[in-house]
């Protein structure tokens, strides 16, 4: 054991000392854990210290070893990331369980829409499906927005906020960056989902019948996921009611869009009619502040979630089920008809790659 050196590291500690600086910067591979059952880790083998690895090392917690030259080094994730993994991880299953006793076999796999959101086990294909994904998307979307803002209050509007997705995000955002936020939040949708957030306010309505008034005092309006499904119409009527109700000086925009591969921008999905409102402010005394409607972000990095947020997860026995629905489907009920036909087939997002979300600025122009 003499040939094993262990240094312990944190966000204070220089570890710059041991890095080689002939060794080219290379991904770290990582691997979860939980330590004696309880704490979640990471555990990542690093054969040097590259200025990648020394950057991504310093903002952790953790242990390095040293055995026989090759380093590895523990992370011990924070107890707040950790607390949104339990959180993912609870939602998830109880969604599931639910899942499981539901009729699901009579599901098809077309009809995610807003025809077919009132029927509970469509709510829970969907949030199998796009919960943990989406709720990282936004978290990132609020992280964003929300970094520099100190001692001001927002008023936000989710349009299309179905279960709050979003609002658990910016929940969680609250709780971990330890900021003095202020914000109120309205979600709006047209049909009240079940496993909302049971906070979170709430109106149902639907976006045509949405008034002036209800911009008045807005600062944030998110569209998650809701773009598609719009018509122009609708975009140009609710253009004009923001410029005709809208107060603030500054509004933001949070749009967060479906795509099948948020690297190829010809397949971002509702950016079109984000524009409708874009053009429409630009016309009317708001200036743009990073002049393009279209603009949009992505992660680098599209592999699993969890290399690029270390408090996502999705449980490994919820996958297992899901994987093999399409077999058990026929064999859950015979006796019904609709199971005999039944094609249900999906699979989590696990990756960035259906991630697109944009966030722009627009100011009011003095008069
Ligand atoms: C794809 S779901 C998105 C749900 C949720 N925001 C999310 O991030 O997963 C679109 C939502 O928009 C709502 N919606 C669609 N058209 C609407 C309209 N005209 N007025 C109000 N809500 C609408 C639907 O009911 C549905 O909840």
């Amino acid at each position: 054991m003499s040939n094993i050196k262990s240094f312990r590291f944190n966000t204070k500690v220089n570890i710059k000392r041991k890095c080689n600086e002939n060794t080219t910067d290379k991904d770290i591979l990582c691997y979860r854990y939980y330590h004696e059952l309880k704490e979640l880790c990471y555990i990542c083998q690093i054969d040097a210290f590259s200025n990648k690895q020394n950057s991504f090392i310093e903002n952790q917690d953790g242990f390095i070893y040293e055995i026989n030259n090759i380093f590895y080094f523990i992370i011990n994730k924070g107890k707040e990331m950790e607390e949104i993994t339990t959180f993912l991880e609870e939602h998830t299953k109880t969604v599931f369980n639910d899942f499981k006793n539901e009729e699901w076999c009579e599901l098809q796999n077309n009809g995610l829409d807003v025809e077919h959101y009132n029927d509970i086990s469509k709510q829970q294909y969907y949030l199998l499906k796009y919960f943990p994904a989406y709720f990282t998307e936004y978290y990132n979307a609020y992280s964003v927005l929300l970094k520099n803002a100190t001692n001001k209050n927002f008023n936000i509007l989710s349009i299309g906020c179905g279960s709050g997705i979003d609002y658990y995000s910016l929940e969680h955002y609250k709780r971990v960056s330890k900021k003095e936020l202020n914000y109120t939040y309205l979600g709006i949708d047209m049909i009240e989902w079940n496993y909302e957030h049971p906070d979170m306010p709430f109106l149902m309505s639907k976006v045509s019948d949405l008034n002036e008034k209800t911009f008045v005092d807005i600062d944030v309006i998110v569209f998650p996921k809701i773009l598609t499904e719009l018509s122009n119409d609708e975009m140009n009527e609710l253009a004009e009611k923001i410029l005709n109700g809208n107060t603030s000086k500054e509004l933001y925009f949070i749009n967060s869009y479906i795509t099948s591969d948020a690297t190829d921008n010809t397949t971002i999905k509702g950016i079109d009619k984000f524009e409708i409102i874009c053009k429409k402010l630009q016309e009317n005394n708001y200036t743009l502040a990073d002049d393009k409607c279209n603009t949009y972000h992505y992660l680098k990095n599209q592999k699993g979630l969890s290399n690029t947020h270390s408090f996502f997860n999705y449980p490994d026995e919820i996958i297992d089920v899901i994987k093999e629905l399409p077999t058990n489907c026929s064999k859950f009920d015979n006796s019904i008809e609709k199971c005999q036909q039944c094609n249900i087939s999906f699979y989590p997002i696990l990756t960035g790659k259906y991630l697109a979300y944009q966030i722009s600025k627009f100011v009011q122009n003095d008069n």
